[in-house]
């Protein structure tokens, strides 16, 4: 048996956990008709296929219909989930890993307006920022009913075979009561700790009675809001303490931290350029104290600091929870002594932002909760050995090189740079985002394995690419910054690639006009600002990176803070011109139907990239399929089978922003469904 710290099982009162990994409750928001169905049950199965011991499914499943779905949450609430539920654990089940959900009542932490429309509740009348919802404070005849309610959800969650569950209790209505912050209550339910604990352990008395003694109860309890106005670590560490040798709760769940405002989340959940591990250190003296089996889980993305964490006895189970969004193999590639092949979690926050406008995907791993139509593992080919020439070494053209590697393809990918990683290198020159490059060297570590041959500063002509007798071409070209846009002065511009690049230096006052509202703009902005630049944001929309998620803004606008930026919004940039050693810009502003004229020493531009493809319309008519994608084929996972030239020399297909500027998750999805089957 392996000594792996992290291997060893974990012996939870009566349930066998075979090692100490985990991935804690997150809602993906892939239920439907908030039931979580088929692929909410293979993407936790794949998890389970991958090794790990225990998958807390259910992010906040809700136990009460005014506790209404904030971002896909499974509805406790309805008996119609006990079967589901029931498939789920006996798939997980089988695949030797164990299940719990979380389960909770939302409070103030959701909105009025979905669903049944009925208040929204909470200790007192205070309004989360984060979801804005002015709630009704709780009055007599609430108590009861959600209490049951809770109850109710626990006798399901039994029913459906679960091994356990856990109570919610941070920034959701349980703990609304303890936090100073939230419970203004002058009655037996707000003032003093006891009064502030007392609907909580109503909440633990009425489930622990109604599932009895041996089913597992914990609570994913927050033991210090590290917030002047909020739960203090003191009474905090009082609540854990209490809740051992309670009989109520037979583990714990550490957190550190406050989410009831975006900056506060981004702290609770870090991401990319945050310390790792940033409350293990915490989450050890948790469990020092109470002597209570303890999980915990906040930006523990590698294999090494997991296993720190075990190995030190500050936890007994360890959440890689994101990393396992990238990876759901992870258990299996430390057993098999693989730690190298696991696919980073690069903390791009990605998946947890896309809850809120649709489901969770990793931004570099579109198989995860796509497990019914995309493979973790793609299998080798067995029929004939093509050979495949990807141009351009960018996030989509790597992955297109790896893709067709596992299929055992002969690989040759054509690049015109020096390196490989196209937009992400420009990403990563904001030290903070640095860590993005693991998508580009993770897959030059799978490719390299794979025998893939890379060919840079390499800039293919078709020629180029005939001559080496491709059965498939993929163009991965990319795009070049779009300043077509303007009316005029498109030579006086400078893109924001110039900047990212090291091309252009700001300096004095430079306007950052952004007009994508993702990433790229709001990292041009970052770096004027931290080569220190005086720095003005445009931006033609009504609020700034509306594409930029609730965990991944915070970082920015702390830098923009520190350097005392000046946002302007529903500016639109129409031309530029010089004015003398400087650039004026000329913008519309449609709601005062006037124009407007900004002076600087720079303005940098980001209005996405237009493709670059030329080399696609050149191949095209030799094609065979000329670079047609059958889109039914393509949605239901089926191979690309297209003949439209029955002359043509090889199959052609076109990725990422080569057709349009889109993201790093666009460019692997097309690769990897339009390679999985050659
Ligand atoms: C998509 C997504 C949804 C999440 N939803 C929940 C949730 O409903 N309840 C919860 O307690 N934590 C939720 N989390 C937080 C995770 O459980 C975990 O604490 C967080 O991702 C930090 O751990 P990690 O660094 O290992 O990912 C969510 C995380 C993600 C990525
Ligand atoms: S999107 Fe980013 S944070 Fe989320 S799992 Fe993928 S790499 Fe990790």
């Amino acid at each position: 048996m392996s000594s792996d710290p992290l291997l060893q099982p974990f012996q939870l009162r009566g349930l066998n956990l075979r090692n100490r990994l985990m991935s804690t409750a997150h809602e993906p928001a892939y239920t439907e008709d908030g039931m979580p169905k088929k692929r909410y049950r293979l993407y936790h199965a794949e998890k389970a296929k991958g090794g790990i011991a225990l998958t807390m499914i259910g992010g906040s499943s809700v136990v009460a219909p005014d506790s209404p779905q904030a971002f896909g949450n499974i509805l406790l609430y309805k008996d119609e989930c006990v079967p589901w539920l029931k498939e789920l654990a006996d798939d997980v089940h089988d695949k030797g890993a164990a299940v719990m959900i979380q389960i909770t009542h939302l409070g103030r932490r959701t909105s009025w307006s979905k669903d049944d429309w009925l208040p929204v509740i909470a200790p007192s009348s205070v309004r989360e920022p984060a979801h804005r919802a002015f709630p009704k404070a709780m009055e007599d005849w609430d108590f009861a009913r959600v209490i049951a309610a809770y109850a109710d959800g626990a006798e399901r969650v039994r029913a459906a075979g679960l091994d356990g569950l856990e109570f919610e209790c941070y920034g959701h209505l349980i703990d609304q009561f303890w936090s100073p912050a939230t419970n203004k209550r002058r009655d037996e339910y707000g003032g003093s700790l006891d009064n502030r604990l007392r609907f909580g352990l109503a909440v633990f008395e009425a489930a622990r009675r109604r599932v009895g003694p041996d089913f597992l109860l914990g609570a994913r309890l927050v033991c210090d809001e590290d917030w002047e106005r909020g739960l203090s670590r003191e009474e905090g560490l009082t609540i854990a303490r209490r809740l051992t040798g309670s009989g109520l709760i037979d583990f714990l769940n550490v957190i550190r931290g406050h989410i009831d405002t975006e900056e506060g989340l981004a702290h609770v959940i870090p991401g990319m350029g945050e310390r790792s591990a940033p409350h293990l250190d915490f989450a050890g003296e948790v469990r020092a104290l109470t002597r209570l089996p303890t999980f915990h889980a906040a930006r523990i993305q590698d294999v090494a600091t997991a296993r720190h964490a075990i190995e030190s006895g500050k936890l007994d189970m360890v959440g890689m929870t994101r990393a396992h969004l990238a990876d759901p193999h992870i258990a299996l590639k430390v057993a098999e002594g693989r730690e190298a092949a696991i696919r980073p979690c690069v903390g791009m926050g990605y998946c947890i932002d896309s809850i809120y406008s649709g489901q969770a995907v990793c931004i570099h791993n579109p198989a995860t909760g796509r497990e019914e139509t995309i493979p973790h593992i793609v299998p080798r080919s067995d029929g004939p050995k093509r050979k495949v020439v990807v141009v351009g070494a960018g996030p989509g053209g790597l992955e297109a090189a790896r893709v067709a590697g596992e299929r055992g393809c002969d690989v040759v990918v054509l690049e015109a740079a020096a390196k490989p990683g196209g937009q992400i290198v420009l990403a990563a020159a904001l030290k903070r985002r640095r860590e993005i490059l693991g998508i580009v060297d993770w897959r030059m570590r799978e490719c390299e394995r794979l025998g893939v041959a890379f060919r840079f500063n390499a800039f293919a002509e078709a020629d180029d690419v005939r001559a080496l007798e491709p059965d498939v071409v993929v163009i991965a070209t990319g795009g070049a910054p779009n300043v077509e846009f303007l009316d005029s002065g498109a030579e006086f511009a400078v893109t924001s690639w110039d900047l990212l690049s090291g091309a252009a230096r700001p300096s004095g006052e430079v306007i950052v006009y952004d007009d994508n509202g993702a990433h790229p703009g709001l990292t041009a902005a970052e770096f004027v600002a931290e080569c220190g630049a005086k720095l003005e944001i445009v931006t033609p929309e009504r609020i700034l990176a509306p594409d930029v998620g609730g965990t991944s803004f915070p970082p920015y606008f702390r830098a923009f803070s520190r350097a005392d930026a000046k946002v302007t919004l529903n500016l639109r940039l129409e031309s530029i011109a010089r004015r003398g050693n400087r650039v004026v810009g000329l913008f519309h502003d449609e709601y005062g139907r006037r124009r407007v004229e900004k002076e600087a020493d720079m303005i940098v531009v980001e209005h996405g990239a237009l493709p670059v493809d030329d080399l696609y319309f050149e191949l095209k008519p030799g094609s065979v399929n000329l670079g047609e994608v059958d889109y039914a084929a393509l949605l239901k996972g089926r191979p690309q089978t297209l003949v439209n030239n029955a002359s043509g020399g090889y199959r052609l297909f076109r990725i990422g922003d080569a057709v349009a500027s889109r993201n790093i998750h666009a460019a692997v999805y097309d690769a990897i469904r339009l390679m999985k089957d050659i």
